[in-house]
């Protein structure tokens, strides 16, 4: 790496894991935001204006008004494998590039996926609940907390990309009949896992257990509204720790108070942080995370190094290794920096 180039300026909206931290403090002329909660969009509009880099969190609206204000920047390189929060169409026009985090937290996700899952299914909260609260009056009985039967139920699998993968790989350690609804075929769900391929509405119809991981796009936005929650069983569960926005709240909580599916496991929601009166929360068949999905350490710590190892790359006139806007190569090729 040649020293005697200024080191390009970045932004950082939050303090990452160490591990990618240090890579980017070494390389770089960084400028960490250092509170928990994530720098106000008008600090953000403030910050760009000088930088050639940007760090971004899942919670950092990098919109046309905050590229507009960058002249300089060239690269946004995300913490998250979703990045609905960046206007990546904008961002290509302009030839900056857009990054993220994928594969990485793959399995983290879907173990979650499967922890909400089961915690629904067998009353774990709600079993924590009850002991803490001191409603075990009773040693033992027959009815005490029963809940559904994970092993040998059907699972329905909606968008089966990686996590959507890792999630049904998981279901058949657990004997359980995979279905799946994607728009594209996902030939190694049927041949590895004996998954089969079906409509939305047949998924939902059949599925004991519903699990959502698309991405959050114009065509996925209120992709189970009241309409598509009629079709799931009363006995069913649902779970979200995909957006959000992909799920009709409002409709979920009219689901649930009338009976119509048995529990909800959400990560994610249309508000995020959601308001305390979220009526959903005062639910007992809802079991609800802020957004952790992918919140262990080693993932977490991982995350931070590829962000850094993207925008390494990019400055040495490199692909970045995980570039989602292919498409701004035609736009502005690629050029050493360093
Ligand atoms: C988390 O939601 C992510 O997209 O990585």
């Amino acid at each position: 790496m040649v020293n005697h180039m200024p080191k390009p300026r970045i932004y950082v909206t939050r303090e990452l894991p160490e591990r990618g931290l240090k890579l980017i403090r070494k390389f770089f002329d960084a400028e960490v935001w250092s509170d928990y909660a994530p720098p106000p969009k008008k600090v953000i509009a403030e910050k760009v204006k000088n930088v050639d880099a940007l760090v971004s969190l899942l919670s950092d609206k990098i919109d046309r008004e905050i590229l507009d204000v960058a002249p300089k920047l060239k690269i946004v390189s995300q913490l998250a494998v979703g990045f609905d929060n960046i206007d990546v169409q904008e961002a290509t026009r302009r030839g900056i590039y857009v990054t993220n985090t994928p594969e990485v937290l793959t399995d983290t996700t879907a173990d979650f996926a499967w922890a909400l899952l089961m915690a629904l299914a067998r009353r774990i909260v709600e079993a924590d609940k009850y002991v803490r609260t001191g409603q075990w009056k009773v040693g033992w009985h027959p009815n005490m907390l029963a809940g559904r039967d994970v092993y040998g139920a059907t699972i329905g699998v909606v968008g089966a990309g990686r996590i959507g993968y890792a999630v049904a790989k998981r279901a058949k350690g657990f004997d359980m009949k995979i279905l799946y609804y994607d728009v594209i075929p996902r030939p190694e769900m049927e041949k590895d896992l004996g998954a089969k391929k079906v409509d939305i509405d047949i998924l939902l119809k059949n599925s004991d257990f519903v699990s959502i991981h698309v991405p959050l796009m114009k065509e996925t936005h209120h992709l189970i509204n009241a309409e598509k929650l009629k079709l799931m069983k009363s006995t069913a569960y649902l779970i979200n720790n995909s957006r959000g926005p992909v799920i009709d709240e409002k409709a979920l909580y009219d689901a649930l108070k009338a009976g119509q599916i048995a529990g909800a496991g959400l990560d994610v929601f249309e508000q995020e942080p959601t308001p305390i009166d979220n009526p959903l929360l005062k639910l007992d068949n809802v079991v609800v995370a802020p957004h952790t999905s992918s919140a262990s350490l080693e993932t977490r710590s991982r995350m931070s190094e590829m962000v850094a190892e993207n925008l390494l790359s990019f400055f040495e006139g490199k692909r970045p290794p995980n570039l989602v806007n292919p498409d701004v190569l035609k736009v502005k090729p690629l050029s050493r920096q360093f």
